[in-house]
């Protein structure tokens, strides 16, 4: 008999879920609103993807060129998203961005320096002035440092190696969350006016990836089983340079700070090859000679910039059609080299952690030889529907913000927006769910959805036979390789659907052995029956998108079309049970914002307020 009173259980004002750079921003934002706050962690705080964003954070601070300012910010990001952003995400983004960034400082992080004393700033792909305060190339790592040295003294309850189940919910709203501890396989009842789901992307549906064993769309999976709205998920973000050899380092993360201090890729016959991808609409801002983009790097601010700068989607498609059409490196990918640009000091002193990552796991050293580089599953545009403004979803109490939040990327996000996404998302959702928390009471939990819960959890345990939970992982992994990769199409996508109809069979058969303390088959089935709803929403999205854009690029649809601006994609669970995908159509832009976004930037720097 399960005794639900008897369940350990702990009650907080917000629940924070996830702790990295989003998670720990809202925790901070709700504990200085006088809530009582609770923060969880499925992993130990600060082991959080948001160290894979190294090359720094992108803020329109003005120090090392003066004429970038947030106009030119929003505008930027507009176009590296090809303006399906949602408009006024990317206004306060880019407005608010340079005080998240101070206050970082103010909270004690160390960043770079200027020769006169500013937080240096450095080119990212997509940005238009050196933009990307950072420290070296451990930019995610310091602001990680940074907000838990700052967090742990502001009175929030850290919940360490504790895995989310589900939402509880009364009357429509949050009531609470039912989680278990890794370390005991205890359960626990989390009481909450209000959850901040921050728990990031689900990279680990695809084997080429940067993101580590934590992110399997966890938040995104227990949203849409509580009834929130999913968004625009086919948008899935391929960075360009991920390790590409040995094997065993396969998708680990090659800073695009390697390009923004001058690094070019080069195909097996040695050719700067990105300047034959030059998308027409960058062709007025990128260089078309070697010479220009020489220049350049020489420090000549009126040189357009190199077309290895161009955005992530552009230059991962690139190497991909290098390799397609036989002039891809050794090992499949491209060649990035530094070595011929900048002297090993510098190397070493703004890419400290690239020297060692490659001297250490591919005995390369970068200061005299090339990297061989490829396409890696980074992030997710796409994610949990959020209020513009509020952060909060359809479902009364549950918020969202950092990479399981969809709207501020659009189809495709810059490098660098994801670390000032979170520090700006992230305050604004512990602000708004504080206040949500101030005019609304606790809501009573219910004992038999407690236990629902906790049996579907155990069910795991409780098998004679059944399937291994690794090997359906590995299989769905081959599925989003083959069927729903960085090209798709209508075929493919639907073999894919249908493979992952037969997985969420599969997993109804899963089974771990039956002791629950640190046991890795019950965690990895766990993680599964949200990683099989995170991929089957991707799947669906890109399936309904019929035109090529930003992250998300149709074989059979291969231009953007102008209807494709019109709607996002809407997943949501049926009253069947069933996944749900429907267009909804978008509302028509602010028009201040619009003007900003077409304007040229001759137009934004003469009138510049
Ligand atoms: O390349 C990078 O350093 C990654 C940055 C980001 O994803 O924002």
């Amino acid at each position: 008999m399960l005794d639900v009173k008897e369940i350990q259980t702990i009650e907080h004002d917000v629940l924070v879920v996830g702790a990295g750079g989003a998670g720990i921003r809202a925790a901070i934002e709700c504990a200085k609103q006088g809530m009582n706050t609770g923060m969880i962690s499925k992993s130990l705080l600060g082991k959080a993807h948001t160290v894979m964003a190294e090359g720094g954070m992108a803020a329109a601070l003005g120090n090392v060129d003066s004429r970038d300012n947030w106009k030119i910010h929003f505008r930027d990001t507009m176009r590296g998203g090809k303006f399906l952003n949602q408009w006024r995400m990317a206004e306060l983004h880019a407005k608010e961005a340079p005080d998240r960034v101070r206050e970082l400082e103010d909270m004690g992080a160390v960043f770079d320096r200027t020769e006169d004393g500013l937080i240096n700033q450095r080119n990212f792909g997509g940005h238009r002035y050196p933009r990307l305060a950072h420290v070296g190339d451990r930019t995610g790592l310091e602001m990680i440092r940074t907000l838990q040295d700052f967090c742990i003294h502001q009175g929030i309850a850290i919940h360490m190696e504790c895995i989310a189940l589900d939402v509880l919910k009364n009357n429509g709203k949050v009531s609470g969350l039912v989680a278990y501890w890794r370390e005991t396989g205890r359960f626990v009842i989390f009481k909450a006016k209000a959850i901040i789901f921050a728990t990031g992307g689900a990279g680990r549906a695809w084997s080429v990836t940067s993101n580590s064993w934590e992110y399997t769309g966890d938040g995104l999976a227990m949203a849409y089983r509580a009834g929130a709205e999913l968004m625009d998920l086919e948008f899935t973000q391929f960075h360009p340079t991920g390790m590409i050899w040995p094997p065993s380092v396969k998708g680990i993360l090659v800073t695009e700070g390697v390009r923004g201090e001058g690094g070019i890729l080069l195909n097996n016959k040695n050719e700067r090859f990105m300047f034959n991808y030059i998308p027409e609409k960058f062709a007025s801002e990128t260089a078309d000679t070697i010479e220009e983009a020489d220049r350049w790097l020489d420090g000549d601010k009126e040189a357009r910039r190199p077309p290895e700068l161009l955005t992530r989607d552009v230059v991962a498609k690139a190497i991909m059609n290098e390799v397609k059409e036989g002039r891809g490196s050794k090992n499949g990918g491209a060649y990035l080299d530094i070595a011929s640009r900048q002297s090993a000091e510098h190397i070493k002193k703004k890419l400290p952690s690239m020297y060692h990552q490659f001297k250490e796991l591919a005995e390369v050293d970068i200061t005299a030889d090339p990297m061989e580089v490829g396409p890696t599953l980074h992030y997710f545009m796409g994610g949990i529907k959020v209020d513009h403004e509020t952060q909060s979803t359809n479902v009364p109490g549950l918020y969202a913000c950092g990479e399981c939040a969809a709207g501020l990327h659009g189809a495709n996000r810059l490098g660098g927006n994801s670390l000032s996404d979170l520090l700006v998302f992230g305050k604004l959702s512990g602000d708004y769910a504080s206040k949500y928390c101030q005019k609304n009471r606790l809501e009573s939990t219910s004992e038999q959805e407690i236990e629902n819960i906790i049996r579907n959890a155990t069910d795991i345990l409780n098998k004679e036979e059944g399937k291994n939970p690794f090997l359906i992982h590995e299989n769905l992994q081959k599925i989003m390789n083959n069927h729903v990769g960085i090209v798709r199409e209508e075929k493919e996508l639907i073999e894919g659907i249908e493979k992952i109809e037969t997985l969420k069979v599969d997993i109804q058969e899963v089974k771990a052995h039956p002791a629950s303390q640190y046991n890795p088959g019950w965690n990895a089935a766990i993680d599964l029956s949200n990683i099989i709803i995170a991929s089957e929403a991707v799947a669906k999205s890109a399936l309904i998108r019929e035109e090529s854009r930003g992250g998300h690029t149709r074989l059979d649809y291969p231009d953007e079309t102008k209807n494709g601006l019109e709607y996002n994609v809407i997943i949501k669970k049926g009253t069947d049970g069933k996944m749900e995908t429907r267009k909804e159509m978008r509302s028509t832009p602010p028009e201040h914002l619009s003007k900003i976004a077409f304007s040229s930037l001759e137009e934004l720097e003469e009138n510049n307020e």
